[in-house]
């Protein structure tokens, strides 16, 4: 509804693992809600069939996809007596090429808009150099095709260059654990591209299911989508890559279109944990509250001066929302949200969000989202959300509720909490953590502290000053109230 479209696309089911998913069923029930109200703009749903379920006629019965006549189309049949050859359309430069939409820090998710020619000059040309690529070269970017990444590098990046790419439909580690290395010795993949949450998750397997496989076609590493740790880092270069490839950290967002920070295959001195230095063009700062200039060895908000062909628009239909989340903190810069340390070397180091923001296994959600999904819960009062550190998914959510008067905190009550979330934003944001917070910390003028509650999921006893707590004693029962183990 926020794109205004008319048609929405979709399949009519698709296996995540071996867990069928029926994605014409939700695409129905977002359709029936957007039909309840008046602006909804869309007219048609096209399904495409997947090719799982042309085969198996079980797995297709199962699904029983949900028909409205007047609206669904099969794009068999509407593909059926087309004409093979499509005239382009002729397109401005600066025409909008596509919305994508990325959490917002106030809860609603923002619509970045890109354009025709500078998204696609910028995606063409930081895939040539950031994975140094080469006519004879296989790729495979293992992001979902959804995300901006699978946008920048699996799609536009990689076609406009006419590289031959693996495109893979399903999870790393099934059927079995070897998957990932598997395709790679199947294709001769020599640039490979995958996120840190995923290289923490095949760590724990250990080196075996890579001894499997010849994995000597690879080349260059690439990773994306959160902070790498260095432990994570050594183990994709010595035991993935062979200490042959170079591990190629890329920092950039959804507004960037594409690549920012990160190093040139064999041509960047690399460090572990370091997205290393700016592309082409591309000119970073980095600011201190006051929005002065930090000059030499610094750490603050980093931010960049001069745009690049493929950064962002606009966000669609809100230019005030634009100018505000990303213009007027510092005027004069773009504000990443990121908060970063540059050595003395001048090397980037990215330290995670610094707004009410959390990366999810490389996923960014915003506090404010889960919080108002919490929130529709009949029983809860109110919700605060914070991250704390996970082995695997690099954060995950902590979560403390506060329950309306007579309501019970019991284990039924985190099922339905859980699954309120799942539904309104989507299963990589399901709570790992959550609290039943008779009261919350919150300033007189009552703004929840949320650094307090970040050290009490984190277990941190330093907390501070709590001067401007209208009721320091609620950090107390808190704290001897803190979980443990994940809910
Ligand atoms: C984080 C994903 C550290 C960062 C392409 C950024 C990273 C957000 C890195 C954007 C990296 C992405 N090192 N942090 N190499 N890459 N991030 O819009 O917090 O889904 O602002 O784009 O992910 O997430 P988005």
């Amino acid at each position: 509804m926020d794109a205004q479209c008319n048609i929405l696309v979709t399949a009519d089911g698709v296996y995540r693992g071996d867990k069928l998913i029926n994605l014409k069923k939700i695409a129905s029930e977002a359709l029936d809600r957007c039909k309840e109200s008046s602006a909804s703009s869309v007219q048609k749903c096209v399904v495409v069939k997947h090719p799982a379920f042309i085969t198996s006629s079980d797995a297709s019965s199962s699904l029983q996809t949900p028909w409205d006549e007047l609206c669904d189309i099969w794009w068999d049949d509407l593909m059926d007596g087309v004409s093979d050859e499509c005239e382009p359309e002729w397109m401005d430069s600066e025409d909008p090429l596509f919305i994508l939409y990325t959490s917002g820090s106030t809860g609603k998710p923002k619509g970045v808009v890109h354009t025709v020619t500078g998204y696609m000059l910028y995606t063409s040309l930081t895939f040539k150099y950031v994975f140094d690529y080469h006519h004879d070269d296989v790729y495979w970017c293992t992001a979902d095709i959804g995300w901006i990444t699978g946008h920048s590098y699996i799609t536009y990046g990689p076609l406009a260059n006419g590289a031959t790419s693996v495109l893979f439909e399903g999870v790393p580690v099934h059927p079995h654990v070897g998957r990932l290395w598997e395709i790679i010795e199947k294709y001769g993949v020599s640039k490979f591209y995958t996120a840190p949450t995923a290289i923490r998750l095949l760590m724990k397997y250990g080196k075996e299911p890579l001894q499997r496989y010849d994995l000597s076609s690879l080349r260059v590493l690439g990773t994306v989508g959160e902070p790498i740790n260095p432990e994570a880092w050594l183990w994709y270069y010595d035991v993935v890559g062979q200490q042959r490839c170079p591990v190629i950290d890329t920092f950039w967002q959804t507004e960037t279109g594409g690549h920012v920070l990160t190093p040139l295959p064999a041509a960047t001195p690399l460090k572990p944990g370091s997205a290393t230095c700016p592309f082409f063009g591309v000119q970073p700062a980095i600011l201190n509250e006051h929005g002065e200039e930090l000059e030499g060895e610094a750490e603050g908000y980093l931010v960049f001066r001069k745009p690049w062909p493929g950064i962002m628009r606009g966000v669609f239909g809100n230019q005030e929302r634009f100018e505000s989340t990303y213009f007027r903190k510092f005027p004069g810069f773009y504000v990443t949200g990121d908060g970063c340390r540059r050595d003395k070397d001048g090397y980037y180091w990215i330290t995670g969000r610094i707004d009410d923001m959390l990366n999810v296994s490389g996923h960014l959600l915003s506090t404010a989202e889960v919080e108002s999904a919490l929130s529709e819960h009949p029983s809860v009062a109110e919700a605060a959300v914070v991250s704390r550190p996970h082995a695997v998914k690099g954060e995950c959510l902590y979560c403390f509720i506060t329950l309306k008067d007579q309501q019970e905190f019991n284990r039924t009550l985190m099922d339905e909490l859980k699954r309120k979330v799942r539904e309104k934003i989507g299963p990589i944001a399901t709570p790992d953590f959550i609290q039943n917070a008779p009261g919350l910390p919150k300033t007189r003028s009552g703004k929840i502290m949320r650094r307090v509650l970040r050290q009490i999921a984190r277990n941190e006893k330093e907390l501070g000053d709590l001067s401007t707590l209208a009721d320091p004693k609620v950090v107390e029962v808190l704290f001897s109230q803190r979980c443990e183990a994940a809910a």
